[in-house]
């Protein structure tokens, strides 16, 4: 198994923000390196691919070490979804085996939230977020028999970023952290 593809993709995305591009440019440019990242999915290692029966997992594959960037595996058992949440950051999402499930939600007058529109992420096809384009969502494993794997990018190592999930009937926040699943990051290109 070759981790050439990601290595490529790092490297090639780590060149794009070395150029401090505006968001949009990062957006844009991104996605088609995600999209060629997802283009395959032999490169993902079997670690990095595990479900597990009462939580979906999210491993770590790659932090920069300068905070631009961190790449996750989210692997969706069957069934599993997360709560309504934020990013606070640019997030760029290629879909990777199965399907994943994605509600956008909108903040309404009275602090509630709505849901404002949902699509099926396939393989090899690529969504974004951000706090300009729409930050607020609800993912999910589109499968109840079987897993899902998509690999999400961020703008910043998103396991140890603040934020929140929400309450969408009443708007309520709850900060959270993340984290990720893996206890021990390897080096994909040795
Ligand atoms: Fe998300």
């Amino acid at each position: 198994m070759s981790a050439q593809p990601l290595l490529t993709f790092v490297q090639d995305i780590t060149r794009l923000l070395e150029t401090r591009p505006a968001e949009s440019v990062i957006l844009a440019e991104g996605r088609k390196l995600v999209a060629a990242l997802v283009s395959s999915d032999e490169w993902l290692p079997d670690a990095f691919a595990r479900p597990h029966p009462g939580h979906y997992q999210q491993y770590l594959l790659y932090a920069d070490p300068l905070d631009r960037l961190s790449i996750v595996s989210f692997v969706w058992g069957p069934g599993q979804k997360t709560p309504v949440h934020d990013h606070l950051v640019w997030g760029i999402v290629g879909g990777l085996r199965g399907e994943e499930r994605e509600t956008t939600f909108r903040k309404q007058p009275d602090g509630s939230y709505e849901a404002s529109g949902s699509g099926v992420l396939k393989p090899g096809e690529v969504t974004a977020v951000s706090p300009t384009i729409g930050d607020v969502h609800e993912v999910a494993n589109n499968f109840a028999d079987r897993p899902s794997i998509s690999i999400h990018v961020y703008g910043k190592n998103i396991g140890r970023v603040r934020r929140h999930v929400f309450d969408p009937a009443t708007g309520a926040a709850k900060s959270f952290v993340s984290g990720y699943s893996n206890d021990v990051v390897p080096n994909l290109w040795h």
